[in-house]
């Protein structure tokens, strides 16, 4: 009898984290390797954050809170989509909780029974799939294409609904696509939305901050109220405020379904650390002058990568609107032989030998539900993707 239970046996673990445990462990033996495989900014927790968390501890603030975040906490969340995305929700139409991506697995695991459909558009983040799974649900993957800035075409969304669709996932701005949605092709997805009254919609704004080029940044909800009753908007501090490690993530959606995502908690993780909590409330609530800059910053980033794997043979990268991922195509190097001698059969094969002859981790498309694409993320220092960059260069001018 297998010790895994069968739920645990449909999915495989996270591509992302296994790439960059395995670039750090050949760093330990002494390689020369660069990782642009995790996705998490480079610079350090703003230091009022820090200090709110510190002031936390020293005032006692160490117990429980109510399971699906503290009063305080949800009502500073309240003011952030007020404030932000014109969005009106009461405390308790909010559920915290330990990052980002446990608020979306706890909506799946609330709301799914067996064989209900999840419409996933790819490239996905890649921990979509395997959350539905593990709740019990069915991934629909839909394909999107690099000329449509890998973004839902409402065709496509329409031609993928059935009568056992749940939930639609939309990510803007996307890991791995960097691909935003524009107020227009949002309406156009919720216009399919509303003929097909049964489906709920989850929305990952998570990089929501992270856009560029004055790109206007919308949640479906904003663009569409008729949508209010059945969307989760879904949003946290990791990638914004430079806080994967605290772990909070949050989320506004209708009470029903925010009730039956607190009954879970209630059951299972309990509260996020209630010191995390006072940090995110500074977070949401103390000076947001820290975001502009580092937007600035990520732009350069995109640029200067954008246009040196541009100059590398065989790759074509386009230019997102957001989030801190480009998700160039590599169409032009699959059947032609590495460095190395191998033979380039797939993005895996490419991401392999790149990290292999060049020490450049980067993670293969098919891990995002897309091919052949692969994805780096630029949160790191220029001079860093400045080599990593020549790297892909001198690797893909090797490539025959
Ligand atoms: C699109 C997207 N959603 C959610 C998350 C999860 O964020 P957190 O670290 O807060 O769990 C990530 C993290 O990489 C992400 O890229």
């Amino acid at each position: 009898m297998s010790l895994e239970s069968e739920a645990l046996r449909r999915i495989k673990p996270s591509p992302t984290i296994g790439i960059s445990a395995k670039a750090r462990a050949l760093k330990a033996e002494g390689k020369d390797v660069i990782a642009l495989s995790a996705g998490e900014p480079d610079f350090d927790t703003p230091d009022n954050i820090k200090e709110a968390a510190i002031r936390a501890i020293r005032e006692g603030k160490t117990k429980y809170t109510d399971p699906d975040g503290c009063p305080e906490l949800k009502a500073a969340i309240c003011g952030k989509f007020e404030r932000e995305n014109g969005l009106t929700y009461k405390p308790s139409q909010i559920h915290v909780a330990p990052g980002g991506k446990p608020v979306i697995y706890n909506a799946l695991v609330a709301t799914l029974n067996p064989g209900d459909e999840v419409v996933i558009p790819a490239p996905y983040w890649v921990s979509y799939p395997d959350m539905v799974l593990l709740a019990g649900g069915v991934p629909v993957p839909v394909e999107t294409t690099a000329d449509c800035g890998f973004k839902l075409k409402a065709a496509d969304l329409e031609a993928a609904i059935t009568p056992r669709t749940k939930w639609l996932i939309l990510n803007s701005p996307s890991n791995p696509s960097g691909g935003a949605y524009t107020r227009k092709e949002l309406q156009d997805i919720a216009d399919v939305l509303l003929r097909h009254p049964h489906v709920w919609v989850l929305t990952d704004d998570m990089y929501e901050h992270l856009v560029f080029d004055d790109f206007e940044f919308t949640t479906i909800v904003q663009v569409e109220p008729r949508l209010y009753e059945r969307t989760l908007t879904m949003n946290g501090v990791s990638k914004a405020y430079a806080m994967t490690g605290w772990r909070i993530g949050y989320a506004g959606g209708p009470e029903p379904l925010i009730k039956a995502m607190a009954k879970m908690i209630s059951q299972t993780t309990s509260n996020p650390s209630s010191i995390s909590q006072w940090a995110a409330i500074e977070a949401l609530n103390g000076p947001q002058d820290f975001i502009k800059p580092h937007q600035k910053l990520f732009q350069e980033r995109r640029d200067l990568v954008v246009s040196m794997l541009n100059q590398a043979s065989g790759i074509k990268c386009p230019t997102p609107e957001g989030a801190f991922y480009v998700y160039p195509s590599i169409e032009g190097l699959i059947g032609k032989t590495a460095p190395t001698g191998k033979p380039i059969t797939s993005d895996e094969d490419f991401a392999c030998e790149l990290l292999e002859a060049e020490g450049v981790a980067v993670v293969h498309g098919a891990a995002f539900g897309l091919s052949p694409f692969f994805r780096i993320s630029y949160a790191t220092a220029n001079e860093v993707l400045e080599d990593a960059c020549s790297r892909i260069q001198r690797f893909c001018a090797e490539v025959r």
